[in-house]
């Protein structure tokens, strides 16, 4: 008997031949973040991942992303993910021709300067950052004449001309570190008035500060953690030392975006509140299913910039170069190796 006579299976086998490795590739990445991502959501990111996937192989790229970029971008189509001084480290070692920044603006000028012979590619303009924007070179300069010999300690949130102005850079990860090794009383920390503030309470270190926010962080009140561990008595709170002094106080734990991962790593925590941008629980929660991730996060418009189809983009027409100006370059890369060097 003829089990095909109307040629169904060989319709198939061909069709299935027919699907591109990389269609195959990004199927099977739906495992990775099927607790956080819908199928049916999932349905409108797959063409774009398969086509990442091979235009990543094509141009010798790879993709860097923040731990606040949404999951379908972190989980399934980067190479190098972490917080802003994780990137900045590996964004040194990279032997791709390639760097696409699934990040902000700084973040893509901090690779192109500390690997500056790589193609750098941000796939949105607007992606900014609202402390970068809150302080200019000519800044820097005028408070350094209002208090001169005062050492100048700049959050990686910023421009490469400021950097350049600035003795050492900082990330919210080692801004401790790089202050004790200053050994001074004190210092010009700037843009972030809250991190300056925080971290003068863990160091002693009077700290000049500048008035620069987090739009994001700074909109997390103490009185809304209180709210949430009356309804949870649980919860344990991990909060970014970009929020207010007030609201770090409440917190079990303050640490860059890469400190709260590894707590949440360590299994210390079985439900959670991370006073931080939203899409970083949606990463931890593909990770940890185990643990229950309580919500009440603010979105980074500038982050929510870089998406799947932005990133195909930025590929296949090799847009969004950026290129750093050569009369800042040295200066700024120095106060980053500077801070790498802590
Ligand atoms: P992290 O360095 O902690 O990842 O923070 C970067 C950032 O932009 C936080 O808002
Ligand atoms: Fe800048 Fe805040 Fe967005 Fe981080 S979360 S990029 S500090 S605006």
């Amino acid at each position: 008997m003829d089990f095909d006579r109307y040629g169904w299976k060989k319709k198939l086998m061909s069709q299935v031949s027919q699907v591109s490795p990389y269609r195959a590739q990004a199927n099977a990445l739906y495992d990775r973040v099927k607790h956080v991502v819908p199928a049916m959501e999932w349905a409108t990111f797959v063409d774009d991942i398969a086509a990442i996937l091979e235009l990543k192989e094509k141009h010798n790229a790879v993709i860097l992303a923040h731990n606040y970029q949404t999951p379908e971008i972190f989980h399934c189509v980067a190479d190098i993910t972490g917080d802003s001084l994780a990137l900045a480290r590996k964004a040194q070692e990279v032997e791709a021709d390639i760097m696409v920044m699934a990040g902000v603006e700084f973040m893509a000028e901090t690779a192109k300067l500390l690997n500056p012979s790589k193609t750098v590619l941000l796939p949105s303009q607007e992606a900014g950052c609202s402390l970068a924007e809150s302080i200019t070179a000519a800044d820097v300069r005028l408070m350094r004449q209002k208090y001169p010999g005062v050492p100048v300690v700049t959050y990686v949130n910023t421009s490469a001309d400021v950097k350049a102005e600035s003795d050492v850079c900082c990330t919210s990860g080692n801004a401790k570190q790089v202050i004790e090794s200053l050994k001074v009383d004190e210092v010009i920390m700037i843009p972030d008035e809250f991190l300056a503030q925080n971290v003068a309470n863990e160091t002693g270190v009077k700290m000049i500060t500048w008035k620069g926010h987090c739009e994001v962080h700074e909109r997390f009140t103490p009185q809304e953690i209180r709210e949430w561990r009356k309804a949870f008595p649980d919860l344990v709170v991990l909060a970014h030392p970009e929020c207010p002094p007030d609201v770090v106080a409440e917190a079990d734990f303050a640490g860059s975006t890469a400190g709260m991962s590894d707590y949440v790593a360590s299994g210390k925590a079985a439900r959670v509140l991370l006073v931080t941008e939203c899409s970083m629980s949606d990463n931890l929660a593909a990770d940890h299913p185990e643990v229950e991730f309580v919500r009440p996060c603010n979105l980074c418009p500038h982050m929510k910039r870089i998406t799947l189809p932005a990133i195909r983009q930025t590929l296949e027409q090799l847009s969004g170069k950026v290129e750093v100006d050569a009369a800042v370059a040295d200066r700024a890369r120095l106060a980053i190796e500077r801070m790498l060097a802590v």
